[in-house]
């Protein structure tokens, strides 16, 4: 029982700190109704000195794209409301109103609870100043934020030159964040080019109508690209170059939204645009994620859209409302019991944007109620973070934190009058008497223990560099007397009950180590000094300047079973240093579950396959669908590197300096990994809840198939042999549970068509076909599966494309995978050795024939200052 205390701590401290998408209906949750967005939230950073052009140019940038969107939607959809959050570090304002539930950190990543705009510094990750949507989830589903610098705002130049119009360019954005759809152009990891069933090699992009040539980039020389024919598609080096003057094309704004003629996302309907017509075949993030759906029939799935919601209608203005708010500070917290009477929410007076935490262990029974006291604090813009423990309490708590926009957490613990007051007492007297650990950014160890009598419980804990300042080790007890706390640091010295930053009260030990801990093990000892078994909870919290932090989120808040397809819930955490992802850490998830408290781990993975969207991002992720009961879920978070396996992954960007070109085709990324020392990080997921689970659990026969494989490349082709050979990620044999998958269906055609719309009726492989590998091997979930396929013809215009499913034992199969194409026409090995005639002459005449497009084009007077600036690669694409 008393293994949860530690949970009750540790949602106590994030509560505070940390927010969790665990309630997603915040009260600032941005809305479509009556064809206008409100609640739409811009936050400014804080670390941005002040520039009161910043907000100016929001205002303008907005403007623009409201009209944008209108249009692009077909008159479904524009900005109505804009909040703007400016920071508490810029000077205040008259029409400033003060932010109440809307803070900065809602807008922060660690936070997002709503889907918002972030102007922040430049993400070293992505080329300066490129706009960017952060995404961890499938097709359909919400990015996390939009990241803007405040020189991509204010530099107008600059941004228009690299990304095209403002209002296109938040559009292609806004196409991540609010509807879940994907870069249709090619993206790392994804083929520039495929070779189209119907003949051709074409590039990645949506409509199939932007017009260019292929083009291969050297210290600025166009050369003439050849076949690689191990590919059977360009060399690599090879880019897509778009004729910007006689394009037509009017889709997509996934694709090369900077185009002028784009004014339209890709479709699907035979009867529509033929200019803006999808390009299913596409090898993009978008067809791979979305199964080859066009934009439109994804977005039409979107709550904005389905069942015609907000119809074309025609407004009086699309210009949006601007409301700027400014955080008020300080922010007062205060800690409660609903035992003590709700009257003491008075006692936080009128503190717009004050937060207290509502900790109750049952029902609530005396007056005033929760539901009298709703509107006054909606009114006050008071945050109610609420932790509920005990199985009956009231749900009433999570509507309040939710209606308030606080977060509500929750532990199944039974009995607890005395664990509530011992750790409401104790952090009371923390959040009274020190400035610190607010905001504690970091829990490094938070575990439960009952220790036997007159016997002593070792641990340790890893405080890594990026952490050490107001480091605290915190003991509490249940029950019996003072335990005895050893500490040791890792030069040796002994922290006792005699050392000055050893503080007792009557229910806690708390360690205050001064000035910075030194980074490294540090052992701990509790000694039980009764003779009866003790319960005891440890605690460590450190900050730093800039930590490895871990944040983590929950799909859903309900999943509802009496509905015909509840969703699987996912998992995601992510650990992050500053902008660097950090990979190869262990990853573990507790969910308590109801009934009785019962505790399951999940290991989180950040493979690429099942609940985790991108491999080696720094996002590990995982399906839950074990449900037992009713009632609500609590989830935590424990990242542990005692193995030191992680890594933090430097991501540089360096123009090569020999190119005269403006445009970034030669722009390397230098990926740079750094091993990391230890760490232990604990965090919160926040609770979610299960609801008509039908009695006696959910049927334990094998109803679940493997995860969809989203990944399938064809990694090489051979005309000599005339094989494929394709290469995917492995699911499990429940999505991404339950062990391997037993067996792949692998189908093929010589038409993509036929095989996106009959993937029965399409030939299978069989095993006398594959040469290497096996369609059996059961192969671990995460693991890469490849296999050499032998193709039954080969020559000009042969094309094979495949796709994959996986199978479990008793044959539930995943979709179909993304589909790929291979080329196996005859293509000859690299010459070599030879004078490069072949690439010496065809750049001469390149430069002939552009030289003289170029003279024509500024003739007929189109040239204008277009010619430096778009040169289309996939490194001035909006990502
Ligand atoms: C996001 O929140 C974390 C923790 O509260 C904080 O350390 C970080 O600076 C915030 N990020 C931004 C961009 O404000
Ligand atoms: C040619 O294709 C093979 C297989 O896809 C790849 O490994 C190689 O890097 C490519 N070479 C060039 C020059 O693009
Ligand atoms: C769960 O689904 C059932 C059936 O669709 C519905 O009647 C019920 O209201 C849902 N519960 C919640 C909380 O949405
Ligand atoms: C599902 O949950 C039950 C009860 O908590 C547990 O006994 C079982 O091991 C879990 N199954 C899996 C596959 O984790
Ligand atoms: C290009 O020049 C800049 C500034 O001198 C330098 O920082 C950068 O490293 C150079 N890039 C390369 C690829 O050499
Ligand atoms: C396997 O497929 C090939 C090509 O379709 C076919 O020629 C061969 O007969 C098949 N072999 C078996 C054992 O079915
Ligand atoms: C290959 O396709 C092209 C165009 O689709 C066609 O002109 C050509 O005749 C075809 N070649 C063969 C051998 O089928």
């Amino acid at each position: 029982m008393t293994k949860l205390i530690t949970i009750r701590w540790l949602l106590l401290l994030s509560a505070i700190v940390w927010c969790s998408q665990a309630v997603l209906n915040q009260p600032n949750e941005m809305k479509l109704q009556n064809n206008g967005y409100t609640d739409v939230l811009i936050a400014i950073n804080n670390v941005i000195p002040e520039d009161g052009n910043i907000i100016h140019r929001l205002k303008e940038v907005f403007t623009e794209a409201s009209e944008e969107l209108y249009s692009a939607t077909k008159n479904r959809a524009f900005f109505k409301e804009i909040k703007i959050l400016i920071p508490k570090t810029w000077s205040k304002k008259e029409e400033y109103l003060l932010a109440g539930t809307e803070t900065f950190e809602r807008a922060n990543i660690s936070c997002a609870t709503n889907l918002v705009f972030r102007v922040d510094l430049s993400n070293p990750r992505v080329r300066p100043d490129t706009p960017y949507v952060s995404t961890k989830d499938g097709c359909g589903y919400p990015g996390d934020f939009m990241h803007l610098t405040p020189d991509y705002l204010v530099k107008m130049h600059h941004a228009v030159l690299n990304w095209g119009p403002y209002s296109k360019t938040i559009l292609h954005e806004w196409g991540h964040l609010r509807w879940g759809v994907f870069d249709e152009y090619s993206s790392p990891g994804y083929p520039r080019f495929y070779m189209a069933s119907t003949g051709g090699i074409k590039p990645t992009q949506c409509s199939a109508k932007i017009p260019g040539n292929p083009r291969k980039i050297v210290n600025g020389l166009p050369w003439t690209c050849r076949m690689n024919h191990s590919s059977g598609i360009y060399e690599e080096t090879c880019h897509f170059n778009v004729y910007h003057f006689i394009n037509e094309a009017t889709g997509s704004y996934m694709c090369y939204q900077y185009l002028a003629e784009v004014t339209d996302f890709c479709h699907s309907d035979p009867d529509g645009d033929p200019l803006s017509y999808h390009n299913r075949e596409a090898p993009n993030v978008h067809n791979a994620m979305c199964q080859h759906q066009s934009t439109w029939d994804v977005m039409n799935k979107h709550r904005d859209f389905a069942s015609g919601a907000n119809p074309p209608r025609a407004v009086d203005s699309t210009q949006p409302s601007f409301i700027m708010l400014q955080e008020s500070e300080p922010r007062r917290v205060l800690v409660l019991d609903m035992s003590a009477t709700m009257e003491a929410l008075e006692a936080v007076g009128h503190p717009q944007g004050g937060r207290i935490l509502l900790v109750t262990a049952g029902q609530e029974d005396g007056d005033p109620r929760i539901r009298d006291v709703m509107p006054d604090l909606r009114r006050k813009k008071v945050i109610v973070d609420t932790i509920a423990y005990g199985r009956d309490a009231d749900p009433l708590l999570q509507s309040l934190a939710q209606e308030t926009g606080g977060d509500s957490f929750f532990s199944g613990i039974h009995d607890s009058a005395a664990l509530d007051s011992a750790f409401t007492a104790t952090f009371g007297a923390m959040l009274e008497g020190r400035p610190t650990p607010f905001p504690v950014t970091n829990v490094l160890l938070s575990e439960d223990k009952t220790v036997s009598g007159k016997q002593t419980y070792t641990t340790r804990v890893y405080v890594d560099s990026s952490v050490g300042e107001n480091t605290f080790f915190f003991v509490s007890w249940l029950n019996g007397r003072r335990p005895m706390v050893t500490l040791e640091t890792p030069l040796g010295r002994m922290i006792t009950e005699d050392d000055p930053m050893y503080d007792v009260t009557s229910e806690s030990i708390t360690i205050e180590i001064q000035g910075t801990a030194t980074p490294g093990k540090w052992s701990f000892s509790v000694t039980n000094s009764d003779s009866d078994d003790q319960d005891i909870t440890i605690i460590v919290t450190s900050n730093g300047k800039e930590p490895i932090q871990v944040t983590a989120q929950i799909s859903d808040e309900l999943l509802n079973y009496s509905s015909s397809q509840p969703s699987a819930l996912r998992i995601f955490a992510t650990i992050e240093k500053g902008f660097s992802p950090i990979i190869g850490a262990v990853v573990k998830v507790n969910i308590e579950k109801p009934p009785h408290g019962e505790v399951e781990e999940v290991t989180l993975m950040d493979n690429g396959a099942g609940a985790d969207f991108l491999k080696n991002d720094g996002t590990y992720s995982r399906y839950f669908f074990n449900v037992t009961a009713d009632g609500r879920y609590g989830v935590s978070v424990r990242v542990d590197n005692s193995q030191g396996d992680a890594k933090y992954v430097i991501m540089s960007i360096a123009r090569d300096n020999n190119t005269e070109y403006a445009d970034e085709s030669n722009v390397q990324r230098r990926e740079q990994l750094e091993q990391l020392e230890q760490f232990q990080r604990i965090t919160t997921g926040g609770v979610f809840e299960v609801q008509g689970v039908p009695s006696g659990g959910v049927p334990s026969q094998d109803i679940l198939p493997p995860s969809r494989v989203r990944d399938l490349k064809v990694v090489e082709v051979s005309y000599a042999k005339a094989t494929v050979t394709l290469r995917w990620t492995a699911p499990g044999d429940d999505f991404d549970h339950g062990g391997p998958a037993q067996y792949v269906d692998i189908r093929y055609s010589r038409h993509f068509d036929e095989l996106a719309d009959d993937f029965q009726g399409s030939a299978s492989v069989n095993s006398s076909q594959v040469l290497l590998g096996s369609l059996t091997s059961k192969p671990e979930f995460g693991s890469m599966q490849t296999v050499v396929i032998l193709v039954p013809d080969r020559g000009p215009n042969v094309t094979f494309v495949f796709t994959v499913r996986m199978c479990d034992e008793v044959d539930n199969c995943g979709d179909p995978s993304n589909i790929v194409a291979a080329n196996l026409e005859y293509i000859p090995a690299d010459p070599t050795n030879e004078f490069p005639w072949h690439i010496v002459l065809p750049v001469l005449i390149t430069i002939g024939v552009f030289g003289a497009i170029f003279v024509i084009s500024c003739i007929v007077g189109k040239c204008k200052n277009r010619t430096k600036s778009t040169q289309p690669s996939a490194d001035n694409n909006v990502v």
